[in-house]
């Protein structure tokens, strides 16, 4: 997971990383009002997360509160690069003397971590890594160690950085690397890392990738994700560690494996083609376990669409075997009770068939409705959304 500049920002803080104060606004007054509350030179700065925000116009320093307005009117809605600007960050502006590059990041290929830092930092990093890459320190750092005192003087020293700046960075590095292990990220860049005119190190744009294999060891990450970004249905899906993708039809879908589930969209749109053009309403991937549970929670993401009219469930049995999901389906719809509503189209093949369907037959569901063959269920499926 990505975060936001003004995310990054805030962890640097809590580590101890030298920032400037920054406030988060959404509309031109809230800048204002930002941009009189810090005083001074502010510098207003797009929240997306992609790179390159100064180049595309999304950094914007201002000297007085109506200039700050005046940037926020430029750069909220702004696109960059597909990223609409819906919140900016006004931070404290710096007077900077110098500019730095600094990052720590999980080297895969080495399965160790590696450190790159510069001296030439600022906007074109990547332009410098291919042009000048002697301008830019690699050292290997051992996940053991980590950036203790003494390897964050060696990569201030492999990076170029004047003697007497390399005791005032050192400490700067070490608590970065504090922030990447605490947080058990897999990046942690500062990019500039600036020198300003009174002498201070300020980081003064960061981005910060969490792993979210990790994500149990930090039940607080979760509030660090974009939730108003997700489909509340999507979000919904993901708390259930559903594989859900919402679409525009009228057909919910539930089938066993990705490649099924795909191979099910073109069929439903097919068949859509007989019935007045209904279409698939979405994705979803119940994977290897169709329990009971996992039925239920699918339906209910499904059933929660209102655009859906029918669900088609296409399930090919392997491991899980036909039985075990008929059974999931028919408690499935006990668990729902009332909720569930729509008529469903069951499709079930492979390992237990004959058991798996002798279990709907027995069940005699009236929402249900069973199909032989995926082409069938495709097509009763629609003719029920057109319905
Ligand atoms: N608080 C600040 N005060 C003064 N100047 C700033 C401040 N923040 C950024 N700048 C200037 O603007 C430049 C670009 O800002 P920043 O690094 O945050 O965005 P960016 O590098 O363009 O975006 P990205 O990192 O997403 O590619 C900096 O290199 C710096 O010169
Ligand atoms: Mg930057």
């Amino acid at each position: 997971m990505d975060l936001y500049e003004y995310q990054a920002r805030d962890l640097f803080e809590k580590y101890g990383v030298p920032v400037l104060p920054g406030i988060v606004a959404e509309s031109p007054a809230e800048v204002r009002a930002a941009a009189e509350k810090l005083g001074g030179v502010v510098v207003v700065k797009a929240q997306v997360k992609t790179g390159g925000r100064g180049k595309a116009g999304g950094v914007k320093v201002a000297k007085t509160p109506d200039e700050a307005e005046a940037a926020a009117e430029a750069i909220l809605g702004l696109d960059i690069k597909g990223h609409v600007v819906k919140r900016v960050m006004v931070a404290g502006g710096a007077r900077i003397a110098r500019e730095f590059y600094f990052s720590v990041l999980l080297d895969r290929a080495n399965r160790s971590y590696l450190s790159l830092a510069s001296v030439e930092g600022g906007m074109e990093i990547e332009q410098l890594a291919v042009e000048k890459p002697e301008a830019l320190a690699r050292i290997a750092v051992d996940p053991l160690t980590g950036i203790t005192e003494s390897v964050a003087a060696e990569i201030a020293r492999a990076a170029g950085f004047p003697e007497d700046l390399v005791d005032r960075v050192a400490p700067v590095f070490v608590t970065l690397y504090d922030v990447y292990r605490g947080e058990d990220a897999t990046l942690v860049e500062v990019n500039p890392l600036v020198l300003t005119e009174e002498g201070d190190i300020i980081a003064l744009d960061g981005k910060v990738s969490l792993d979210e294999n990790a994500g149990f060891r930090h039940p607080e990450h979760a509030e660090l994700e974009d939730r108003d970004a997700a489909d509340p249905l999507e979000a919904k899906a993901a708390e259930n560690d559903l594989n859900y993708v919402k679409l525009d039809g009228q057909v919910g879908i539930i089938g066993n494996g990705a490649g099924l589930v795909m191979s099910t969209l073109d069929v439903v749109a097919y068949a859509g083609e007989r019935h007045g053009g209904v279409t698939p309403a979405n994705f979803l991937d119940i994977g290897g376990g169709a329990s009971a549970q996992v039925m239920a929670n699918g339906l209910d993401v499904i059933l929660g669409d209102e655009q859906v009219r029918s669900v088609f469930v296409n399930v090919f049995g392997g491991i899980t075997a036909c039985d075990a999901v008929a059974n999931g389906i028919v408690s499935a719809l006990e668990i729902l009770g009332d909720n569930a509503t729509k008529p469903l189209v069951v499709r079930l093949d492979g390992n237990k068939v004959a058991e798996g369907r002798a279990i709907l037959a027995a069940a005699d569901h009236p929402l249900i409705t069973l199909a032989q063959t995926m082409d069938e269920g495709a097509d009763k499926a629609a003719e029920l959304a057109a319905r």
